[in-house]
């Protein structure tokens, strides 16, 4: 049950769940307060004691001979600059006089069943009207006349809210939105630690955490992408907190450009929350009758710590974020030939490739980079989507005949949004990077970014694309982008509006998204940016799944899976086994180790599987036995981190089916020791009088056991290998598979 109640008397909205309370009023200036966001707790009429007024020396105060009532110290929903509140606000607007102050006072509520569509942007959704609820405030300014529509959506199930806000100029005259976030939130005290995950091209995601103190921490992209840097997402743990106890609060912005999530502990300790497109560089001129809107931001609360807040994302981002055909499909087992060719092969190599993958029981072979124009290197090519007839005699289309003759479907690898110098398309249309007048433009990996703000450019490169999808035999998209936007600036839009272009950039690379999508709704698009450079709900909305990250070596993979998954469903996190030494790293770590932590993912082969030994190949035909029984359990199932690579040498997380007889437990170590420790892990998510099969290691044991006494991990090699054990090594792994028995 999801309700929303108004309160006339007090002017007092209610959100609730069976979780969560979510309270705001209008204050006695007509703005929005900020009452409570947590637990739920009883509705009352009136929560007015929450809003505390107060005169301190050196506060401004908003009303003539009043020394209480000051924005400075109430806690707002959209607050704004430079009247009484000295805090960095939700809104900035720049008027025709030069003025960025504006005074959004109350005007009026709507509340509907289910949710409201985001035009041109991705956003959470509902398939019925009771799944959630839709709070629309309204907001006028009446100098600018302006009006600000605040949405809330809160879920039925579990501690969900969402969040955007559109704006209308409702004036005569143009003005200038500067700052414009999705979400804003003034929680009242600042115990919390921040928790962002951050990192860099091929260590993604990692998992950082420090306490709140007066002052402003942010994470942000400046990148045009969201980025490897930072993830559009954080959370606010209490210090007590952990994977499983205590409160947590999620906060995700659905946006793969720009963006900015900060927090702001004023002098009295309140913490305030913003999310949104980032405000640097961001200009948005809006024209009477004009609207603009925002992305939209998902704030999840849990009381049982982040183990909970994650369950809830990935509930959410799997089954009301992902869409289409893929969205409740197991994933298929894939080989993509990027590590195993690079730029060098031929049909021919391509089909030995695949005929031994099918051989082994892979089910999709995909083609990456290299298959078009001129494209023998990464200096040329980009752009012109046409199959290059010297490698590919007979076309795409040739070539994903052949591998459907060999029992597999085709998957193909574009970079839709970039060129090339030496391109066709390029030397045709030298006007359609993005590059600023009378400077030179910069290259990433010798590649420049195509002006996704002009419909012409996004309609051309769509064209392309339909082409070769329409004529081939086409099951797979893997789409990728590799460099970041500089010199950002549009020669199709005027001066007054280059603000605009890098989010105007991200609307054109959804338009294009949601045009293939809709075209061909079988095709199972992977969305990737060198690796995981844009991993982020937008993506989710068009592309289930995405390339977590260029860095295929196990280790790696466990802290980069680890820090995905606090968002992310398994589900979307691609993962595949790749040879040794490792491309990234050049470690050597064993097959089993590679596929076990794969497994954790869509699961796939980054390398040529002829290049395998004899037993190789026997392993990876159980690997993919195995994952072909229990991909749905990977994938759909209820995950749980038990210990962190962050913290030491082991890690451990698991899976449970939703019926909760069958669980899946993973369990890694980076080093190997000598005469180590006993050691255990509590299971979770079990049935505790039920009694689980362990396959492993051939044990029985009650759930409750298993929760409270835990799973025996110790390494029974460690010390002097007795009998017949295998020894292990450094970067040892096990799968625990548990069985409900029948009783
Ligand atoms: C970067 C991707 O992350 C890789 O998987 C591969 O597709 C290359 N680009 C190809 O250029």
């Amino acid at each position: 049950m999801a309700n929303i109640i108004f309160h006339s008397n007090t002017k007092t909205f209610h959100l609730y769940n069976h979780q969560i309370s979510y309270i705001m009023c209008v204050l006695e200036n007509g703005h929005l307060g900020q009452l409570y966001y947590g637990k739920k707790i009883h509705d009352k009429e009136d929560f007015s004691y929450l809003v505390e007024k107060c005169g301190r020396p050196m506060t401004s105060y908003v009303f003539e001979g009043d020394r209480t009532f000051s924005l400075e110290h109430i806690r707002q929903e959209y607050p704004v600059y430079g009247s009484t509140d000295y805090r960095h606000p939700a809104v900035e607007i720049l008027q025709e006089n030069g003025s960025r102050i504006s005074d959004f006072q109350y005007q009026c509520y709507e509340i509907c069943g289910g949710k409201p569509k985001l035009n041109g942007l991705p956003a959470t959704y509902t398939e019925s009207d009771d799944e959630a609820m839709t709070l629309c405030v309204v907001l006028y300014d009446k100098v600018t006349q302006m009006k600000v529509e605040l949405f809330y959506t809160i879920f039925e199930k579990g501690g969900v809210i969402t969040r955007s806000v559109k704006l209308y100029n409702e004036g005569t005259r143009p003005v200038h939105l500067l700052t414009a976030m999705s979400l804003s939130l003034d929680l009242p005290d600042k115990e919390y630690v921040w928790m962002q995950l951050s990192g860099a091209w091929s260590r993604e995601r990692h998992v950082k955490n420090r306490m709140l103190e007066p002052g402003i921490v942010a994470i942000d992209s400046m990148r045009g992408n969201s980025s490897h840097e930072h993830n559009p997402f954080m959370v606010l743990k209490r210090p007590n907190a952990d994977e499983n106890n205590g409160e947590v609060i999620g906060f995700s912005l659905i946006y793969s450009g720009n963006f900015r999530i900060q927090a702001e502990v004023d002098t009295h300790d309140v913490t305030r929350i913003t999310a949104g497109i980032n405000p640097a560089g961001f200009d948005w001129k809006l024209e009477p009758r004009e609207s603009f809107q925002t992305p939209e931001a998902v704030m999840v609360y849990s009381d049982t710590g982040l183990n909970g807040m994650s369950q809830t994302f990935h509930r959410l981002y799997r089954k009301r974020l992902a869409r289409g055909y893929w969205r409740d499909r197991p994933r298929p087992i894939l080989n993509n030939n990027w590590e195993a060719t690079y730029f060098d092969f031929t049909e021919d190599r391509l089909v030995e490739i695949a005929a031994k993958a099918k051989e082994c029981g892979v089910e999709l072979f995909v083609l990456d980079d290299g298959w078009f124009g001129e494209r023998n290197n990464d200096q040329a090519g980009l752009g012109d989507w046409i199959a290059n007839r010297e490698r590919l005699p007979r076309g795409i289309k040739g070539l994903s005949e052949r591998i459907e003759a060999l029992g597999m479907k085709f998957g193909l690898w574009f970079e839709p949004e970039m060129t090339n110098k030496d391109s066709d398309l390029y030397r045709a249309h030298p006007d359609w990077i993005l590059q600023t007048p009378e400077r030179s433009a910069s290259h990433g990996r010798y590649q420049y970014v195509l002006d996704f703000s002009r419909k012409e450019v996004v309609d051309c490169i769509y064209k392309m694309m339909y082409q070769i999808l329409s004529e081939s035999r086409i099951s797979y998209i893997k789409w990728d982008m590799n460099r970041s936007i500089t010199e950002c600036y549009s020669a199709a839009l005027p001066a007054d509006r280059q603000g605009e272009v890098f989010h105007r950039y991200i609307l054109g690379v959804y338009d294009l998204y949601e045009r293939l999508t809709s075209a061909f709704p079988q095709v199972l698009f992977e969305s990737c940016a060198s690796g995981g450079g844009r991993f982020d709900p937008g993506m989710l909305y068009y592309a289930p799944q995405g390339w977590a990250s260029d860095d295929s070596d196990a280790v790696e993979r466990l802290k980069i899976q680890y820090g995905t998954s606090m968002c992310y469903p398994i589900s979307s996190i691609g993962s595949h086994v790749s040879v040794t030494p490792n491309h990234q790293v050049f470690r050597n770590t064993p097959l089993h180790t590679r596929a076990n932590v794969a497994y954790f993912g869509t699961f796939g082969y980054e390398l040529d599987l002829n290049k395998l030994s004899e037993k190789e190949i026997g392993q990876v035909k159980e690997q993919i036995t195995f994952m072909k029984e229990y991909r749905e359990l990977f994938q759909f199932g209820t995950f749980y981190r038990l210990k962190s690579p962050f913290e030491g040498n082991e890690t451990v997380w698991m899976v449970v089916s939703e019926d909760q007889n069958t669980a899946i437990v993973g369990w890694y170590r980076v080093l190997n020791g000598v005469n180590m420790s006993y050691s255990r892990v509590q299971l979770k998510g079990l049935k505790a009088d039920t009694l689980y099969e362990n396959t492993q290691n051939n044990t029985e044991n009650y759930g409750d056991e298993l929760m409270n006494l835990g799973l025996i991990t110790t390494d029974v090699t460690s010390g002097e290998v007795v009998g017949d054990a295998v020894p292990c090594t450094d970067f040892e792994s096990r799968i625990y598979l548990l069985k409900a028995k029948e009783q």
